[in-house]
């Protein structure tokens, strides 16, 4: 048996070949709407059912209850909202009941929406429940307040995604890895998000997991990521390398997960924790700061926000790691639940201190990260420099 989606139905929203070409020929007889990165990436996740229950972008009743009380407007768990804006010049003419042509920034046809509702929507508002900031500093934040005034509504059907980063093989729908644990036999499978490489912490806290299913999916989130992160297209080699090495073949999956990250900090450890099991995946890795930036979220937040939902309406069993490091005296890894040292004997480094490291052609301690990981990061920043 494997686990339900969120709303017990996966959806897909994608257009077959032929749907596709008509959509191509009618596109510039209709309404077109240029899609920001954002919107563009949830476009994507929608028609391949990674948002399932949601078949478009969020009309009004929806919009609301996310924001303000962390639920879908039929009551199902949701934390974060799925919005597609427009300028009011741009929404004004268009019409309820009409198709809209959505395009990226280059001018890709990606899809269409049908036009349901247009409705105001209030910026701080959304900030402050979803991010618990108004600050513009959190790129969340500043993402939001760039949006356009109006939200428009309404199902969308997708094109079939162009394969991310020359790894098409690795981007794997949720009826594709659903598919996947089958096959391999895995009853329980753990998620694991990253926007980063993977240091011996991540790695440690997988392991921990891992011992306790069937299999782990290494589900690292290669839509756009803030200025400072690392690039996806390096990562993707570290996170191979990693693998090839130091991971069980016939236990692990990497596969790609193409979400636009929003640094939400708690609100985004539920919205994660969901789409996995829209994957397939019966647990869920949140450890330390999961999904945050600056100082705006406590290190366990987005742990503690689990609470505030019944474990049922989740339906995904999140499994929480504290702070992890190498320790000295312990002689392995370890984290601030097992270990009864000292941080003096903890081997751990600031982002900023690994990436000056790093830039410096050094590689961090191989307690921190392991070397083949390192090497590409250092190769990576000798080339970009
Ligand atoms: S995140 O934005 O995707 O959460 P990151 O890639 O750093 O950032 O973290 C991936 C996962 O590992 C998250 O669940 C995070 O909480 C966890 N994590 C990262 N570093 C540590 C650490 N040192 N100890 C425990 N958990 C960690």
């Amino acid at each position: 048996m494997t686990i339900p989606p969120h709303g017990g139905e996966l959806v897909d929203r994608q257009l077959t070949a032929d749907q596709a070409r008509e959509l191509a020929a009618k596109a510039d007889g209709i309404p077109r709407l240029t899609l920001n990165n954002r919107e563009a990436s949830d476009l994507r996740m929608i028609a391949a059912g990674a948002f399932s229950p949601l078949k478009g972008f969020m009309g009004r009743a929806d919009y609301e209850s996310t924001v303000r009380s962390a639920h879908l407007a039929n009551g199902l768990a949701w934390t974060i909202p799925i919005t597609l804006s427009a300028a009011r010049p741009q929404a004004d003419p268009l019409k309820t009941g009409q198709e809209i042509a959505l395009f990226d920034r280059e001018g890709n046809l990606l899809g269409s929406l049908v036009l349901e509702e247009k409705f105001a929507y209030d910026r701080r508002t959304e900030a402050k429940e979803v991010f618990r900031t108004e600050d513009t500093a959190h790129p969340g934040v500043a993402n939001l307040f760039s949006q356009d005034e109006v939200l428009l509504g309404g199902e969308i059907r997708g094109l079939r995604s162009q394969p991310l980063w020359d790894h098409a093989e690795l981007e794997r729908s949720p009826a594709q890895t659903r598919k996947s644990f089958e096959q391999r036999g895995w009853k329980t499978v753990v998620g694991f998000q990253t926007r980063n490489p993977i240091h011996r912490a991540h790695e440690y806290i997988m392991k921990c997991a891992l011992e306790l299913v069937d299999g782990l999916m290494v589900h690292p989130l290669v839509g756009e990521t803030k200025a400072g992160d690392v690039d996806a297209d390096v990562r993707i080699r570290c996170y191979q390398a990693l693998l090839k090495d130091y991971y069980p073949q016939g236990r692990t999956l990497l596969s790609l997960f193409p979400a636009f990250m929003r640094y939400a900090g708690p609100k985004e450890a539920i919205f994660h924790a969901l789409i996995r099991k829209n994957y397939g995946c019966t647990h869920f890795i949140v450890g330390r700061d999961h999904a945050g930036v600056g100082n705006y979220y406590g290190t366990y937040d987005a742990q503690l926000i689990f609470r505030e939902f019944k474990p049922e309406e989740l339906g995904i069993q999140p499994m929480f790691f504290e702070h992890s490091f190498w320790c000295q005296k312990c002689g392995g890894m370890a984290s601030t639940k097992t270990c009864p040292h000292s941080p003096d004997w903890h081997v751990t480094l600031s982002g900023t201190k690994v990436r000056e490291m790093l830039a410096a052609g050094q590689r961090p301690p191989a307690e921190f990260s392991r070397p083949e990981v390192a090497d590409i990061l250092i190769e990576a920043a000798r080339t970009t420099r």
